[in-house]
């Protein structure tokens, strides 16, 4: 039955999926096209056929390059085709070469570790929805909109890009969706109306957002007096979280691996952990892509990432060890 069912007061699914390195699957690329300035469809398939692991919308998937480094992407195609990922990868000028080797080695029929699907960007129910894309942010909101408009709800779609040619999937979304999706160029109509779109807040709305900092910044602003959860937004890059909560350092015990570590304020945990001989797997090491999830068994994490909501945070039973740290002298880990 299809349906919205997670209830994102409950920890993000990473914290049941966690992956490792045993795993990652090897997938096939199948097909690779351009669909917008600069943006890459690629699909994956598994390479004997097989049946790929369940997702829901606002997943992401590893995508594992042969050098190592591992990138998310937000799986944007049929959640209800359970041979096939999809995934749109921008290229990114300024990035660490993961994008470009994308776009400029890899080709269908080569093979790509693929790690997950894990998902830190539930849909939640809700009567209604808007959402709120930048660029590539429209990727995770794309299976949102299918799985709304399969349920007959209401919502709408705010769409910026910096020209008409760089936004994926626009002329998709206007065929098929006409009045309720409404295009924003920047070179032809500036920035977002988003004071128009959320100026008011509408109870049993739910606000869905997606894109570069700035325009997550300027959502929140817009929907300041909107009730809190109403807003929902998942970030490329990490906010800045402010100073830490303590500027000395702490211990960290691992208690599976029944080493102690300190973590003094030049290093992070995960820095820490790693010196010690303990492996975790990381990526983006800005607490933004939920790879280093590690659970808590003690102590008060001083939270940093840009993952967990208000309550997920309070719970104090995980963190992301490449930028949370300690309000404490000593956290215990599950390591
Ligand atoms: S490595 Fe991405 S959240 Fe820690």
């Amino acid at each position: 039955m299809v349906g919205i069912s997670e209830d994102t007061d409950t920890p993000p699914e990473a914290r049941r999926q966690r992956p490792g390195p045993g795993t990652a699957v090897t997938l096939t690329v199948t097909d690779k096209h351009h669909i917008a300035d600069d943006v890459a469809s690629l699909t994956l398939r598994h390479p004997d056929g097989d049946r790929l692991p369940d997702w829901t919308p606002g997943a992401h998937i590893d995508l594992i390059l042969p050098d190592g480094t591992v990138r998310q992407y937000s799986l944007c195609g049929n959640r209800w085709d359970a041979y096939t990922y999809r995934v749109a990868v921008l290229r990114e000028p300024e990035g660490r070469g993961g994008s470009a080797y994308l776009h400029d080695r890899l080709r269908p029929g080569d093979r790509l570790g693929v790690g997950g699907p894990r998902n830190h960007f539930p849909l939640a129910p809700s009567d209604a929805y808007v959402f709120i894309a930048g660029g590539i942010g429209i990727t995770p909101l794309l299976p949102m909109i299918h799985q709304v408009q399969l349920l007959g709800l209401e919502w709408k779609l705010l769409y910026g890009g910096r020209t008409r040619h760089s936004m994926a999937f626009r002329e998709e979304l206007v065929a098929a969706y006409g009045e309720r999706v409404e295009v924003v160029p920047q070179d032809e109509r500036g920035l977002l109306p988003l004071d128009q779109w959320l100026g008011t807040p509408r109870p049993g709305t739910k606000v869905y957002s997606c894109g570069p900092g700035p325009l997550l910044a300027a959502v929140e602003a817009a929907g300041a007096d909107w009730a809190p959860y109403a807003l929902r937004s998942e970030r490329f890059t990490a906010a800045d979280q402010g100073a830490p909560v303590r500027s000395t350092a702490f211990e960290v015990e691992l208690r599976r691996s029944g080493r102690t570590v300190t973590v003094t304020p030049e290093i992070t945990v995960l820095d820490a952990v790693r010196a010690a001989g303990v492996d975790v797997l990381s990526s983006c090491r800005q607490g933004t892509c939920g790879t280093c999830l590690t659970p808590v068994i003690d102590g008060r994490p001083d939270h940093r990432d840009a993952i967990l909501t208000d309550r997920q945070r309070a719970a104090d039973d995980c963190m992301f060890v490449c930028v949370s740290r300690s309000c404490g002298d000593r956290l215990v880990l599950d390591l």
